[in-house]
């Protein structure tokens, strides 16, 4: 048999993508709720358009998004019938801390998660929890300047002493931060940043990229302090650059643009900051404040295993006129002439998923966990409301088939899978909600119509089998 006994097989969403209810129970604003739908999004995502709160003219679809905070239970119970072994979900930080810098937690907030967790272990499902999955309290954007502020750390770790304690025994995985990378890439949406007329961009990210990691290592030191059963993983968007020719130009562009990912994930599973960052950081002038302790930090608290998101490959070339670009999970990047793309232009390579297993476990030599990879795709529901969706099977099928090979062939220690988007879900990246991932049909459309009313693709099916055959059977 290919995969561990206690592979954990389930589906992975983001509180702000799923949740709604974004002033109930004492919910405070953040830089997630105001990501507006149609032309802008990008601009703000990038922290290129100033949002720091809603207008007139934008629909927010986190607002709502598909309203799980009030239909949580019946969601789970759709997770069970499929056999989820996990689930990942995130916690809104602002539920727990409104403004993020009191001294005292929103106990409403407290009280949904540890719902959430019950209501999860009463189907055998283990909740794996991502801290922040993108989130930020907008009263710390507005009046600290979020991460780019070193006081930042000290209200995340508040928000982590009070969620480890609260739910110690309800818990044991961790993540400390949703692809840490998207900062450089996303830094409003990815850590509410708004980067505006910044004079130098860079600095101002890899100074919050600083404040990040210190933070990570915090985490990871508390959580293991709090309980020695926990198991916290770090989370990066994965995706190996190909050179787009054997040219060796092409192949050191290739290293070159994997080494912004690894960046993050060397220092969170190796402790130190890699030789070729302190080098680049050197050359582009940049220089990062670090306090005392920081480097010991780093240091002594790494991370017990390496979670990422693999959407698809990369291409990377030096000769421009090759250069005809797709687009891809934020990135854009060289279209890689063999491979097929998704209605949205995400060129899908399930080969990628073990290449990219491979360079992840070389590296880290720490076992891997997917905690996000699916086909973000239109799904047209038949006259009955049902969404026959091969294409989805298809993809899912031929991407852990070469997850397998990696267990298999390649001997990688992987802890599990968790399919992106398992019930359908705002999309990050466009705001949308007809770009759909999930196992389970929502009834709401890009506009906010529709009664949510949730029903199974059939996927849903499919996905059972594939959990109960431990991932041995992926026949349709
Ligand atoms: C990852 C994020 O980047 O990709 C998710 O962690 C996101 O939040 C997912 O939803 C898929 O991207 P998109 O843009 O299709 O929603």
């Amino acid at each position: 048999m290919a995969f561990r006994e206690d592979f954990l097989w389930g589906g992975a969403t983001a509180a702000n993508q799923c949740e709604g209810g974004y002033n109930e129970g004492g919910r405070g604003l953040a830089n997630v709720d105001v990501l507006p739908t149609g032309p802008d999004r990008e601009a703000v995502v990038k922290g290129q358009m100033k949002m720091f709160d809603f207008d007139e003219e934008h629909f927010y679809p986190a607002k709502t998004a598909i309203d799980m905070y009030h239909r949580y239970k019946e969601d789970i119970a759709l997770f069970g019938e499929m056999g989820f072994k996990t689930y990942r979900m995130s916690i809104a930080w602002t539920r727990i801390f409104p403004n993020g810098d009191e001294e005292e937690p929103n106990e409403d907030g407290l009280k949904f998660y540890e719902d959430i967790f019950k209501e999860c272990h009463k189907y055998g499902i283990e909740p794996l929890v991502t801290i922040t999955h993108f989130d930020c309290p907008m009263h710390l954007i507005k009046e600290y300047g979020s991460w780019r502020n070193r006081k930042l750390i000290v209200f995340y770790e508040r928000f982590c002493r009070v969620i480890f304690n609260r739910y110690k025994g309800l818990v044991n995985y961790w993540l400390t931060f949703n692809e840490i990378n998207m900062v450089m890439h996303a830094p409003f949406m990815a850590a509410g940043l708004y980067i505006g007329e910044d004079a130098n961009p860079e600095q101002t990210k890899y100074q919050a990229a600083h404040h990040l990691l210190v933070a990570s290592a915090i985490a990871t030191k508390i959580a293991h302090e709090t309980d020695p059963k926990n198991k916290v993983g770090c989370m990066v968007a994965a995706g190996t650059h190909y050179p787009y020719s054997c040219k060796p130009e092409d192949v050191m562009a290739g290293k070159m643009r994997d080494r912004d990912d690894y960046f993050f994930i060397d220092v969170q599973s190796r402790g130190v900051y890699p030789a070729y960052a302190i080098r680049q950081l050197e050359n582009e002038g940049i220089i990062l404040h670090k306090e005392e302790g920081d480097d010991e930090l780093l240091k002594n608290h790494t991370v017990d295993f390496i979670s990422f998101s693999y959407y698809m490959s990369r291409v990377a070339t030096v000769d421009p006129k090759v250069a005809e670009m797709t687009t891809g999970n934020i990135f854009d990047s060289v279209k890689n002439p063999y491979l097929e793309s998704t209605d949205w232009g995400w060129q899908i390579d399930p080969l990628g998923l073990r290449i990219a297993m491979n360079d992840l476990y070389d590296r880290y030599q720490k076992p891997l966990f997917v905690v996000e990879n699916g086909l973000g795709s239109v799904d047209n529901p038949d006259e009955s409301g049902y969404v026959q969706d091969d294409y989805r099977i298809k993809y899912m099928a031929d991407h852990i088939k070469h997850m397998k090979d990696a267990v298999e062939l390649d001997g990688i220690d992987l802890l599990g899978y968790t399919s992106w988007g398992c019930i359908d879900l705002v999309s990050a990246g466009s705001g949308e909600m007809k770009k759909r991932y999930g196992f389970i049909y929502v009834d709401r459309d890009n506009e906010g119509n529709g009664t949510l009313a949730r029903s199974k693709k059939k996927s849903f099916d499919w996905y059972k089998k594939v959990i109960a055959s431990n991932g041995e059977d992926l026949t349709n």
